[in-house]
């Protein structure tokens, strides 16, 4: 099932900022969906070249080696260790992992924007920029603080007040002065270049919201339009910092290229290093039409790799842009936002050290609950719940129970009247088929979450019709019947390894194994049998089952390591809203609530409280007004899932005609949150 017949596929994956250790959050939004994408095309037989690699560039790594008292080379080269490290052992399958502080990088990146550069792509502008006479440096708009003019908050940053959330310059900061030295910092001139995308906004508009309406995810869509409509400016690819590629320009001394200019070529560094040791042309895989690039990030980094990067390929002129980027939202931790610096977090090294061997099994609940749509949440309990129910009572059991029927029956041998046994059972391989299609529709559109659900079909199709079957009771009575239904067990599980490869390295490793497979691959449509005789390994259990205890440690840990940064949490008392009075039956069944898609969202003008938001109820497109403005960016909610009373009288609110009410969840202190399907239902599914 090909979409469109690319020859070639480059994938990437952000380049992670080597200023720390990176937490599951960065896994399920960027490594593990682009591992999935970049393992299953392997499996297709596809040509493919996966990169990513260190971010050593930026303020982020400076502050960090500020706050360690060292230097950024000494920060770069103890994260970028670490981060490598842990990718490995997690199974992410990089072709090449690089960094932004080697040699040939430095020299791509400094090309491309000589070439830029040359063919007089950018505006030289002269702006006045606050400068620490005594660091002898310019300032970076966080290295400022000051008054914020909005609420009086004295800490506010050159950027942002945290306070009030209000966003800054600068010079807007009442009494500045440099964190560097706590002196106040003066004006002076300084000379950037700028990228002009405004210059840009018809190619944009042309190539993403024409081009894109249909295959971009919704979030991803709605946030590049809404920049667009905006209106873009120009924008900064040099900064006043030491620590960085050197601006390629005689005289630009003390002037270094803006680390989002440089980390994006990361990608093409990373390829031309890949291609050196490979043989291989890396022009194409970056140059050719037909090769397909495929961006993994974060929503955080959209505008990046939307609209930034792909007007640098296209100013170029000789580079591709991204067919896709199917960014994911945010994945929060036990009802909180994650974050290293709060401590609440699980960092990638951690998982590693305490739950030593469970990789598969965090791949796989970061899978299930991959924040593709929406914001979603990791709690150790739905961890717990998820590898018990579904890793070993379903996926395990199935495969376990047909290599111990095997051994039981037959001495783990194949026997046959045939010279190779495939798959005999009607039912089955239709069943089998469909299953295929979905999967494969499903990673062809970027929906892993749905893939690995339907991956997990094939195990239970299986117990389904080990249960029919009944074989360890045939086996008595027509022993014919029982043979034939493990061996069409035996073969469901050869599916099933093939299937769960991408998800699951580590099982599909012992699964095949266990079948004495003659590869220690299965490629897709490679067609799967044995042959009469073939003899299998001994039965093993491929996932254990996790004690309450191991959960509850990790849940002290959690909780320890915040209270270590931010002190002891207040004990809350938990008010709870009182319970109304009973209804009757009739009463609750009256209520029509539906499973409905958040398809665009707008504040109300001159209302604080109210969006506006357009739903797909499954029945119909309707406007809904709702009163969540203060808790939600309009950005943010779009692809929501949620539940709507639709069958609500319609009102006008403000001039807007309501057509049912938003179903949220709210605790006594005014906090609300969406209540929507665990799972992914289609639009017009009732709630009841
Ligand atoms: N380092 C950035 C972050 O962590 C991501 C850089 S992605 C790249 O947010 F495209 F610039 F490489
Ligand atoms: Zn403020």
């Amino acid at each position: 099932m090909e979409t469109q017949a690319y020859k070639r596929y480059t994938i990437t994956a952000a380049l992670p900022y080597a200023n720390g250790p990176k937490h599951i959050g960065h896994l399920a939004g960027a490594y593990i969906p682009a591992d999935l994408y970049a393992r299953y095309l392997r499996l297709k037989k596809r040509e493919v070249v996966f990169v990513c690699g260190s971010d050593e560039h930026g303020t982020a790594i400076a502050n960090q080696a500020m706050k360690e008292h060292t230097t950024p080379r000494a920060i770069i080269d103890k994260y970028n260790a670490l981060i490598k490290k842990c990718f490995e052992e997690i199974g992410i399958s990089f072709d090449i992992y690089h960094r932004t502080s080697e040699p040939i990088h430095h020299q791509t990146a400094q090309d491309f924007f000589t070439n830029l550069n040359d063919k007089g792509i950018f505006v030289e502008r002269e702006s006045e920029q606050y400068y620490d006479e005594r660091a002898q440096a310019f300032l970076a708009d966080r290295y400022i603080i000051g008054t914020c003019p909005n609420c009086g908050n004295e800490n506010a940053y050159g950027d942002q007040c945290e306070k009030c959330g209000t966003s800054l310059s600068p010079e807007e900061l009442i009494n500045p002065r440099s964190t560097l030295s706590g002196n106040k910092p003066v004006l002076k001139p300084t000379k950037h270049w700028y990228l002009p995308l405004d210059k840009y906004e018809d190619w944009l508009k042309e190539w993403i919201l024409k081009g894109h309406a249909g295959d971009w995810r919704t979030t991803v869509y709605g946030q590049c339009k809404s920049w667009i409509d905006g209106g873009l400016h120009p924008r900064a690819v040099t900064r006043d910092l030491d620590w960085g590629i050197k601006v390629p320009v005689q005289g630009a001394d003390g002037k270094v290229l803006y680390v989002w200019f440089d980390a994006p070529i990361g990608y093409i560094s990373a390829t031309k290093q890949w291609a050196i040791d490979n043989n291989k042309d890396w022009k194409t895989y970056w140059q050719d039409k037909e090769t397909k690039l495929v961006h993994f990030i974060g929503k955080d980094n959209i505008v990046f790799h939307c609209i930034v990067f792909p007007v640098m390929l296209h100013a170029h002129g000789e580079f591709i842009v991204p067919d896709n980027v199917p960014a994911n939202e945010f994945m929060n931790l036990e009802g909180d936002k994650m974050s290293t610096s709060r401590g609440w977090s699980i960092e990638m090294h951690e998982y590693l050290e305490d739950l030593p061997g469970k990789v598969d099994e965090l791949r796989y609940y970061l899978t299930a609950i991959a924040p593709e749509t929406a914001d979603s949440e990791f709690t150790w309990k739905d961890y717990q719940a998820r590898v018990n129910n579904e890793l070993v009572a379903i996926l395990g059991n199935f495969v376990h129970r047909i290599m111990i029927l095997m051994h039981k029956f037959y001495g783990g041998k194949v026997e046959a009247e045939t010279a190779t046994i495939t798959l005999q059972d009607e039912n089955l391989n239709n069943e089998l088929g469909r299953l295929y299609d979905e999967i494969e529709r499903s990673f062809e559109s970027y929906k892993f979450r749905q893939a690995q659900q339907t991956m997990m079909e094939i195990a239970r199709l299986g117990n389904r019709y080990l249960t029919e079957k009944e074989p360890w009771i045939t086996v008595k009575t027509n022993p014919e019947d029982a043979k034939l239904a493990l061996h069409n067990g035996l073969l469901l599980v050869g599916h099933l390894a093939c299937c769960l490869q991408p998800f699951l390295p580590g099982a599909a490793k012992k699964i095949l194994h266990m079948l004495n497979w003659p590869k220690d691959v299965i490629t897709f449509d490679e067609g799967i049998f044995f042959k009469n005789g073939h003899q299998l390994n001994p039965a093993e259990l491929p996932f254990e089952k996790i004690e309450d205890e191991l959960i509850e440690r990790q849940m002290q840990k959690l909780i320890a390591k915040k209270e270590a940064i931010e002190g002891p949490a207040q004990p809350a008392e938990q008010a709870v809203i009182p319970a109304k009075e009973n209804i009757s039956f009739d009463q609750f069944a009256a209520m029509d609530v539906r499973v409905g898609t958040i398809l665009a969202a707008e504040k109300v003008a001159k209302t604080k409280k109210l969006l506006k938001l357009t739903i797909d109820t499954g029945i119909d497109q309707r406007t809904v007004v709702s009163g969540i403005a203060e808790h939600y960016e309009p950005e943010g909610i779009i692809g929501q899932q949620v539940s709507i009373l639709v069958n609500l009288e319609p009102r006008e609110i403000k001039g807007i005609l309501s057509q049912g009410m938003i179903l949220m969840s709210e605790n006594a202190e005014g906090k609300l949150n969406f209540v929507s399907p665990i799972n992914w239902m289609p639009n017009g599914s009732v709630v009841r």
